[in-house]
């Protein structure tokens, strides 16, 4: 069984994506065992308690220094004793020494097809934006593991999503959760659990 965490700082589309495939069976032997958001106020907060899964805030506003949360929240993550650790929309920069602990454990969803429109500062309705403003015809969404950069880690999945005429950055952003994100995130939670996955030279394989 994998046991898996889910770091979340929204409103939780994709947690919620993650739940109904569990609970659907679309992904097998895995067990989400917590979330843990940076934002008190996360409705993703919300959905885990409805769900009945253990929910729980860990803000940097808690702590006097960043050293100090970031020892908290690896102190949290490590307390679920999880084999993967999956980033929701979390927008908080991930501790060096959480990286290091749960390399090719840890996975980000990011919606843009990486390497576009991703790295510092791309983040939200940004990636939009900036996807709209270069005017690429089309976009999508983009599973990856976590490595000390930012969006840089091994590429897990990708979907694609076409950009349509008239697109405001608010419905690429839905076209692309529902079209990519809520479809890949959970496949690849899925892939892992089976054990479908491995990585090495800085890119992944998989044995269907
Ligand atoms: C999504 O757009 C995701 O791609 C990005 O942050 C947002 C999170 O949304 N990483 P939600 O909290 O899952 O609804």
């Amino acid at each position: 069984m994998l046991r898996v965490v889910v770091l979340v700082s929204g409103g939780g589309t994709n947690l919620q994506a993650i739940v109904d495939a569990v609970e659907k069976g679309e992904i097998t032997h895995t067990e989400i065992v917590g979330v843990i958001s940076n934002n008190k106020n996360a409705y993703a907060l919300e959905r885990a308690k409805k769900h009945g899964i253990p929910a729980r805030c860990v803000s940097p506003k808690e702590f006097e220094s960043r050293a100090q949360f970031n020892k908290a929240l690896l102190e949290a993550v490590d307390g679920y004793t999880p084999d993967l650790v999956v980033l929701a929309g979390f927008l908080v920069v991930i501790p060096p020494e959480m990286i290091e602990k749960y390399q090719n454990r840890m996975i980000n969803i990011h919606p843009s097809l990486i390497p576009s429109f991703c790295g510092t500062g791309y983040y939200g309705l940004k990636v939009h934006e900036a996807a709209l403003e270069r005017g690429v015809k089309v976009t999508g969404a983009t599973v990856h593991f976590v490595d000390e950069g930012t969006d840089t880690g091994p590429i897990l999945l990708q979907k694609a999503v076409e950009i349509r005429q008239g697109d405001t950055p608010e419905v690429l952003q839905r076209r692309v959760m529902e079209q990519a994100e809520w479809q890949i995130l959970p496949r690849a939670i899925d892939l892992i659990a089976n054990g479908k996955v491995t990585v090495s030279g800085g890119k992944t394989k998989m044995t269907e």
